[in-house]
Formats: C-alpha cells, structure tokens, sequence
C-alpha cells in the first residue's frame, strides 16, 4: 500500500486529500482525511501542484491496425508515450483506419494489437454505410461526410437506413455535410472548402437521427456557434447528446493566423473566426461542453505540406489544461471535462472490454474518479510552472504540433497510472 497527498480538484471539491491506493493491483482503497503522519506519506505534493484523477482524451487516432499502413505516422506505442507526455491516462481511438474496425472480427483483431498499450487505449468501432452493430456493447462512430479514410456516407439516406440498425446505441458524429462539401469543393481555401454550413446542417441532421433512433450520441470536435443553438434546442426536447472541444478550436481563430501558417493548421472541421472560439468558450465555462478532447490526428510534416488534414494534440494536453485554469475555468469543471465524463464514457463499456481482454487486466471500477475501487491514475499538475512546446519536448512520431512555440503558465508534475509513477 501506498499513501498520496495533494490537493485534489474533483468536480465537488478542491482539498487537500489523503488516497491511499494498493500498487499491485494498482486500485484506490481511500481516500479522505486519513490522518497519516507526513514522515509516512510516499508521495507529497506541495501547494503548487493540483492532482486530478488520471486524464482521459476521447478522440484519438493512433494510426495502427492489421494493415499497418498508417503505422509510420503513429503507433499504439507512440501514441501512449505522447500520452502520457500529455498527461493523458487513458483515451479512444478512432476506426478510420485502412482495415476500419465494423464488425466484431475486425474490431476484436484491432483490440488484440491494441493490448500492447496495456487497456490505456480503447477503440470505437465504425459506422459505414450498411454496417451492423456488434454482438457486444461498444461505442461507435459516424462520419457523415468525407475526411480522412474511406468510412464516411455521401447521402442521408443511407446514414438513415444505417442507423436505423443501431437504436439505443452510443454513436459519435464526425458533422460535416457531404453535399454541403460538394458544392463548396472549388473554393479558394481550406476553410472556405468546408464552412460552418457544413457542419450546422450535419448537425441539425445528427440531432434528427439521435432523436429518431433514441441514440446515445456525442458531436465531436464542435468547431462553430451557429449548430449550439441547435444543440441546446434538441436538449430541452430531451435528446440524449454531448460535445466534444479540442483544444485548437479553443485557443487558435482565423484572425490571429497569419496566412502562411494556414496549412500547418489545417483540420477536418476547420479551425473558424474568433466568435466561433468565443462561443465556444463560453458553451464549456457553461457547462455544455462535455469533453476537453484532442482530435489527435497526426500526419508527417511533408503530408501536411500536401494539405492532409489533422493535428497533434497529445503531448500538449496538461499544458492547455493550465491555460485554460489560468483564463479562469475552475479546476472542478477541469475535473468534470477532462478526466470524470471521459472516464464515465469509457467504464460503461468496461465490461465488454474486460470479456475481449485476454490479459484479463483488472481495471476495478474503472477510471476518471478519486473514489475507493477505481483504478489509481493521477494527472498531477503544476499550474504556475510556465512550460514552452518544443520539438524536442514532444513524444509524437510526427514531431509537430500546433502549440510549438506557446509558453503555457503551467505543466505537468507528475503521472500515475495503474498505481505505478510514470
Ligand atoms: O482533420 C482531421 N483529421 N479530421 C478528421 O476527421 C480525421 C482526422 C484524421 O484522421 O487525420
């Protein structure tokens, strides 16, 4: 047994606490006022540092599969180094993949590659035009239109006929409108190519198809204000859905990008116009965010060149998180988006994971939550400790990142995972 000690950002509370958690097998036992003398305390941390339960990125793409044609871009490996770079204990990657996971074959083959990183990677599985959900509970995601990979849909119809299959289902929305893509593909600019348009009708879309279906759905990397109107106007109607904001759609806007740094930071959907970000800075203080995700999507430098989209976002999570303490977002609403609904998300499919584990891991209750029974992660951080990205500094394959350059007020002290100091 181990005894830990900081101040613990929950989304209740921020105190100075006491957990005491086993490192075999690497689970929380208490945690409270415990009353253990400092001289018996293994892990001490200062008033500096601000200790979160382990940190969760819902939308990654780590790049393998069996073909491991992307591997040269990323890895399972790669991806859990840039992780915990990051500060990251455990995140979901995305089925884009050249073998996308949509059946239970195929996604149990990717989960079998994928236990090298040891259950800190989780996969959804595919929605493609006339897939089928698997035998077992998992989460899924939908692109409604063309981006990266050949799993999209090029019409409403099939996406409807589709998800007609999958009622009661958990199904992240990648919104972006195909037709609306057609009709703007000659368009000077990357941003021009695929407006806010795109992404208001896939949501008013999205929203009608959840709604239909009784689906439990997540819009993704939300990047525009006009489709939160939407989003809240189908909440009061009781549609069951959550959001996802990277990182990039918060901090970078079209008008403070100098033209020439456009393409480095092109990605599927955009980076918008300052009131896109000012709206969406206001929707996560209000709580009508649910996920600080990354959209981690990375591609080599000479790929970025050519105009392929996706940006890194892994190795610079703590460090954003410090930023957005330092604009004034309160460490419980830090607790609440990045480490206990990325952890609610993932333990509710605990079960089928712990049944296609052939390590038969013991993940406990799970992850996301200071609370006996859940496995021992911590994302400790040191918000007054400036840290600037360098390329040295970053654990990606690709060695970019949109942040290079950025001194962020704060960064990461420490991380546990499983119980063991990383
Ligand atoms: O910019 C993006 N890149 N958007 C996506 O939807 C996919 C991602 C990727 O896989 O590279």
């Amino acid at each position: 047994m181990k005894v830990l000690e900081a101040i613990c950002a929950t989304s209740i509370e921020v105190a100075r606490k006491q957990i005491r958690f086993d490192e075999v097998s690497g689970l929380i036992r208490e945690v409270g006022d415990l009353k253990v003398p400092r001289a018996e305390v293994d892990f001490y941390f200062d008033d500096g540092c601000l200790l979160f339960a382990g940190m969760g990125d819902v939308h990654i793409h780590a790049r393998e599969d069996v073909s491991g044609k992307n591997s040269y871009k990323e890895d399972f490996l790669s991806a859990l180094e840039a992780m915990k770079n990051g500060g990251l204990t455990h995140a979901g990657d995305m089925p884009n993949n050249p073998v996308p996971p949509i059946d239970n074959a195929s996604y149990e083959s990717k989960f079998n590659l994928a236990q090298k990183a040891h259950r800190c990677l989780w996969l959804y599985a595919g929605i493609g035009p006339n897939t089928r959900p698997l035998s077992y509970k998992v989460p899924y995601k939908v692109y409604m239109g063309p981006s990266i990979g050949e799993l999209y849909f090029k019409d409403l119809k099939t996406l409807d006929e589709t998800l007609s299959h999958y009622r009661g289902q958990h199904v992240s929305f990648h919104c972006e409108d195909p037709e609306v893509l057609e009709a703007h593909s000659l368009a000077a600019t990357h941003h021009e190519r695929r407006p806010v348009e795109a992404e208001t009708v896939a949501t008013r879309d999205a929203l009608m198809l959840i709604e239909k279906y009784g689906l439990i759905g997540k819009l993704c990397h939300y990047s525009s204000h006009e489709g939160l109107k939407l989003i809240r106007e189908a909440r009061l109607r009781g549609v069951n859905v959550s959001i996802e904001v990277t990182p990039q759609h918060l901090y970078f806007d079209l008008e403070h990008l100098e033209d020439s740094r456009l393409k480095s930071f092109q990605m599927n959907p955009p980076i918008r116009h300052h009131h896109d970000r000012e709206a969406l800075k206001s929707a996560l203080r209000n709580g009508e965010i649910q996920y600080l995700a990354t959209d981690h999507a990375p591609h080599t430098k000479e790929e970025k060149e050519k105009g392929t989209s996706g940006l890194t976002g892994l190795d610079t999570y703590a460090g954003f998180v410090t930023w957005l303490l330092n604009e004034g977002f309160p460490p419980e609403l830090m607790a609440k988006v990045c480490a206990e609904n990325p952890g609610d998300f993932h333990n509710q499919f605990l079960a089928s994971w712990n049944l296609l584990d052939q390590n038969k891991t013991n993940l406990g209750l799970g992850v996301g939550f200071l609370k006996p029974g859940f496995l021992a992660n911590f994302t400790i951080l040191r918000p007054n400790h400036p840290e600037t990205v360098t390329v040295d500094k970053l654990r990606t394959k690709v060695l970019h990142s949109p942040f290079l350059g950025v001194t962020f007020p704060g960064s990461l002290k420490r991380l546990f995972i499983k119980g063991k100091e990383i």
